[in-house]
């Protein structure tokens, strides 16, 4: 709620009363306006550049804070101080549509981002991951052309299915989530009712100093539902805030959803020799040899009052860790970890750090300072380090306790692979053995229903691509487009 007093006029930005919202200063009441009317030309100033870019993918979302309660007990695994038993901590929780505009449909098929920030006493924790538990690449160099095949034409400005569809066939990594994303979790119902993933692997520590690779699972404790492309296409002509407005609205009727958060766990050095690639993104690793561990709830149960501030503002970045946890060998998720803060210094500007949505409740003592926007200081303390003057020096050094071995010579290569590594195997499990003859036949159907407008070479490839995966589906997609 809002805590002006009625009784005290509207104020010009440096505090004098601005005389009149609704009438511009001019030289008689029909007369030209004049320059020095403050009030006028700083209202206008303002609304020029009321717009900060969006974010480059990811741009379409919204969130609300809430709590994340500790019922299991990971100890044995990290001495992260939120993840302790009984521990509760506060939370800021982004979804998102992928690659739709500012303005765009909330229902469109697209993966959803699902991004988590912990405000513990330790510092920001954030764990900025998709409702998918795998992604379509495994090297972050060919990340900025997946986004841009997922935008616009250069010329006309359109979407392209053909752009699309050239990528992803040229780029079989992609095919597992490509299965995913075209399955009936490419339309969630709505935010609540779907899951949230991680997707990459992390590191966790323990107060011992003992090392795990973890991936980490939030299920919907609303149950997973989905939407068909009907719907999903009805709505989005009918009400493009559809997911926005129902989180909004559930909250504020206090219905507040909540997950459970479940973490997989693998022995540090099982990584080596697991059959898969345990830090391949375009994988999962099976629950049966790795099951999954109840962690914790988080609910979600306050809406934000100023959606620009608090949502817009947010900087979720997988670089924020906390001790106990850390990063992984990972490629992409090495590369996010300079992406976002790069992409949010340019985003929001180089302070964004002290804005109250992304400022940690511990307390900050960086010699990094000043910049547009400098708000929080050091004051006339040292600004360099080490100093004579009793402000902080640290010089910790040997091993990193969240970090691993590596040597060898620079190369551009890809993942060595472990036994059972292919692009096309878990995919195939995912549509053969996960989905079900009517989930099947929905996948033809949406698969077989994107590809209008799409013709050779690339048509011809999205049959064998297909073919790769399921022979069966990718005979099915042909005839159904064939059939047209
Ligand atoms: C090399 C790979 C990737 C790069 C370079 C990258 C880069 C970015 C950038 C620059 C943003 C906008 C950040 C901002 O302006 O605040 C963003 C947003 C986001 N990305 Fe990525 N991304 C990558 C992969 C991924 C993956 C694998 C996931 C999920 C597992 C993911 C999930 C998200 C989410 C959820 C957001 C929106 C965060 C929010 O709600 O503010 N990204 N990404």
């Amino acid at each position: 709620m809002s805590t002006f007093d009625p009784t005290k006029p509207s104020t010009t930005e440096s505090g004098e009363p601005r005389g009149s919202d609704a009438h511009s200063l001019s030289l008689g009441p029909d007369g030209p306006l004049l320059l020095h009317d403050v009030a006028l030309v700083q209202k206008l100033a303002r609304f020029d550049r009321e717009r900060v870019p969006e974010r480059s993918p990811h741009a379409k979302g919204s969130g609300a804070f809430g709590e994340f309660v500790v019922t299991g007990d990971v100890s044995k695994y990290t001495k992260a101080d939120f993840l302790q038993p009984g521990k509760t901590t506060r939370v800021l929780h982004r979804f998102s549509t992928v690659a739709g505009e500012l303005g765009s449909p909330d229902t469109w098929r697209d993966v959803r981002g699902f991004a988590v920030r912990f405000y513990t006493e330790e510092g920001n924790f954030d764990m900025v991951g998709n409702n998918t538990p795998v992604f379509f690449l495994r090297d972050p160099m060919k990340f900025p052309d997946f986004i841009h095949s997922q935008k616009r034409l250069p010329d006309s400005g359109l979407r392209d299915a053909t752009m699309q569809w050239d990528f992803w066939t040229l780029s079989p990594e992609t095919a597992h989530q490509v299965a995913y994303l075209m399955g009936e979790r490419g339309l969630p119902r709505t935010w609540r009712h779907m899951n949230g993933y991680s997707s990459h692997t992390y590191m966790w520590v323990n107060a011992e100093g003992e090392k795990f690779w973890v991936k980490y699972h939030f299920l919907s404790d609303q149950g997973v539902e989905n939407i068909t492309n009907d719907e999903a296409a009805k709505l989005a002509g009918e009400d493009a805030d559809f997911h926005r407005r129902d989180l909004f609205e559930s909250i504020k009727k206090g219905d507040f959803p909540s997950w459970t958060l479940h973490v997989q766990i693998m022995p540090y050095e099982d990584a080596k020799n697991y059959r898969f690639n345990p830090f391949d993104l375009t994988k999962v690793w099976p629950f049966k040899d790795y099951p999954r561990i109840e962690v914790g709830k988080l609910t979600l149960n306050e809406n934000p009052t100023n959606h620009f501030a608090q949502i817009e503002q947010a900087a979720f970045s997988p670089s924020n860790t906390v001790p106990g946890t850390g990063v992984s060998p990972d490629k992409m998720l090495l590369a996010r970890v300079f992406s976002y803060p790069d992409a949010q210094r340019n985003r929001i500007g180089t302070n964004y750090n002290q804005i109250p949505v992304n400022a940690p409740v511990c307390p900050v003592n960086s010699y990094d300072k000043e910049g547009a926007m400098q708000y929080h200081h050091s004051g006339d303390a040292p600004v360099y380090a080490p100093n004579s003057f009793g402000r902080a020096y640290q010089d910790d050094q040997g091993p990193v306790e969240n970090g691993w071995e590596a040597d060898g010579t620079m190369v551009r290569a890809a993942y060595t692979l472990h036994a059972e590594d292919d692009d096309w195997g878990q995919a195939h499990t995912l549509v053969r053995d996960v989905y079900n003859d009517d989930q099947r036949a929905a996948l033809v159907e949406t698969v077989a229903g994107s590809l209008a407008g799409v013709e050779d070479p690339v048509l011809s490839r999205v049959f064998e691509y297909w073919r790769n995966i399921d022979t069966e589906v990718g005979d099915a997609i042909e005839a159904a487009v064939r059939a047209g």
